[in-house]
């Protein structure tokens, strides 16, 4: 049986009824962390859609700044290792407690893990920020496109992340690794969040000049 809405959350769900689709798609987005994903297989050809929508993103004189790599295999045994390892050494027992170390060697285990470089230009000379916001432009469009299609992801640069991907990858001196983007079909079990926002008035202003 379906529970009774308040006048509130009415008002709320006529709101999101009238939203134009790339508006609802664009608030429907969201981190799913993978400790939530099932170990449904995302099909390679999903895979190449969701990544050539990052390749559309776009960048300031065409420099198309990075390149990813998909971990296959026994990196999802490692990388739960390394971080295992990681966050021994580097907070305390009361920070990461013996309770947290089976699910932390577990954690990528159902992912499917995409690790996103920077490639700086040698070409052409753009100020960095502008090759970082264009990555996420391109970040952006994957995690879009993640939710159209109802997989879970996110975007995870930890230290420890990163610091595994900078021992694996042969990373070129013009070349950073920008952590990875996380990926998976969601368990059923997942609870719907509280997401929140802050308003429009607090953000934005209008500068009119006579
Ligand atoms: C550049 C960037 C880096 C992020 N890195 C992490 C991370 O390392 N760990 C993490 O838990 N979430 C990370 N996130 C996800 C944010 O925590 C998340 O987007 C934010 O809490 C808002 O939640 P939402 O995505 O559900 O709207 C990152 C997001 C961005 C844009």
């Amino acid at each position: 049986m379906k529970a009774k809405l308040s006048h509130q959350e009415i008002k709320k769900e006529s709101i999101k009824e009238k939203l134009h689709p790339i508006s609802k798609l664009i608030r429907e987005r969201k981190t799913t962390y993978a400790s939530s994903y099932s170990d449904k297989r995302i099909p390679f050809e999903v895979l190449e859609e969701i990544i050539t929508n990052a390749l559309w993103a776009p960048t300031h004189k065409m420099t198309q700044p990075w390149r990813f790599e998909l971990l296959t295999g026994t990196h999802h045994e490692d990388l739960g290792k390394y971080m295992l390892d990681f966050y021994k050494k580097s907070l305390s027992k009361d920070q990461f407690p013996e309770s947290r170390y089976q699910t932390t060697l577990e954690y990528p285990k159902n992912a499917t893990m995409l690790v996103i470089v920077f490639r700086r230009s040698e070409r052409i000379e753009i100020p960095e920020w502008e090759e970082i916001a264009a990555i996420s432009c391109a970040v952006q469009n994957m995690w879009l496109t993640c939710t159209a299609l109802d997989i879970g992801c996110y975007w995870d640069t930890a230290i420890a992340t990163i610091q595994y991907c900078d021992t694996i990858l042969d990373l070129k001196p013009n070349e950073k690794c920008l952590g990875i983007f996380y990926m998976g079909y969601i368990s059923d079990t997942l609870e719907k969040g509280n997401r929140k926002r802050k308003s429009l008035s607090k953000k934005m202003i209008e500068n009119h000049k006579k």
